[in-house]
C-alpha cells in the first residue's frame, strides 16, 4: 500500500520523506488555506514546492465547478510538473472532465467519494485514483471501512486499474485496515504514519536491552 500524507504543510511533507516511507501527497483547498497559500501565483509555487519535495504523486485539486472551468485549470495543474495529479470533485461535470483527462493521458484524482456507485462511476471514467472520505463517513455513524470493503470488491470483480485512494485517514488504525482491506493508497496525516511506530513493548524491550548492553564488554 502506498502512502500518501494528506496535508499542504512543506515541513511535515519534508519530515515525512525524511522517514522514508513517502509515496506522495494529497492536498485540497482547505489544506491550502491552512498553510495560508493565497494568489494564483503562490498557489502554483506551493504546488511545484510540493513536487520538489517528494517524488510520487501530488493530487492539485481545481476549484471551478463547469466542465470549462475544470478543463482550463486542470490543464494548468498539469502543466506545472509532471507528478501533478488534477484532483476533482465527484459531480457530473466532473465526471466529464475525468474522462477528458483520462483521454488526453492526464492523470486524475476523483474526490469527495462517498458511495460504492459514485466509485464505480470515477472508474468508468477512467480516473487514475479514486478518493473515498472514509473518516468523514466514520463521523456520520457510517462505517467509512466497510465502503473501501466495497470499491474493492466491484473493482476486482471488472479489473479496474483505478487505485483505491483511502482519504480522510484520521489514526493509525484507519492505517492498518485498509491494508488489510487492500486499499492501493491511503492519505492521511504525518500522525497516523506516525502512529504505526509505537508499541510499549518496543519502549520497554529496547530500554532494558540498552541496560543490558551496559554489562557487555565491547
Ligand atoms: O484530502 C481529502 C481528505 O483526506 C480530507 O480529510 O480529515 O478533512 O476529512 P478530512
Amino acid at each position: 500500500m502506498k502512502f500518501f500524507i494528506d496535508t499542504a504543510n512543506l515541513d511535515q511533507i519534508k519530515e515525512a520523506q525524511a522517514l522514508g516511507v513517502l509515496d506522495g501527497v494529497t492536498t485540497n483547498p482547505s489544506l491550502m488555506a491552512k498553510e495560508g497559500v493565497n494568489g494564483k501565483e503562490n498557489i502554483l509555487n506551493h504546488y511545484c514546492n510540493i513536487c520538489e519535495v517528494v517524488e510520487g504523486d501530488v493530487s492539485a485539486e481545481v476549484i471551478g465547478t463547469t466542465f470549462d472551468e475544470m478543463i482550463k485549470e486542470g490543464e494548468e495543474l498539469a502543466a506545472l510538473h509532471s507528478q501533478i495529479v488534477v484532483k476533482i470533485p465527484m459531480i457530473k461535470n466532473g465526471i466529464k472532465a475525468i474522462k477528458y483527462f483520462t483521454d488526453k493521458g492526464i492523470k486524475t484524482n476523483c474526490t469527495l467519494v462517498f458511495s460504492c456507485g459514485q466509485a464505480l462511476l470515477a472508474a468508468k471514467a477512467g480516473a487514475s485514483y479514486v478518493s473515498p472520505f472514509i473518516g468523514r463517513l466514520d463521523d456520520v455513524s457510517t462505517d467509512g471501512l466497510l465502503l473501501i470493503n466495497e470499491i474493492r470488491s466491484v473493482y476486482d470483480n471488472y479489473g479496474f486499474q483505478t487505485q483505491i485512494l483511502a482519504a480522510s485517514v484520521r489514526h493509525t488504525m484507519h492505517v492498518v485496515n485498509c491494508a488489510k482491506i487492500g486499499a492501493d493508497v491511503m492519505t492521511g496525516p504525518l500522525s497516523a504514519i506516525e502512529g504505526l511506530l509505537k508499541h510499549p513493548l518496543t519502549d520497554s524491550g529496547l530500554k532494558k536491552f540498552l541496560e543490558d548492553a551496559q554489562l557487555m564488554q565491547v
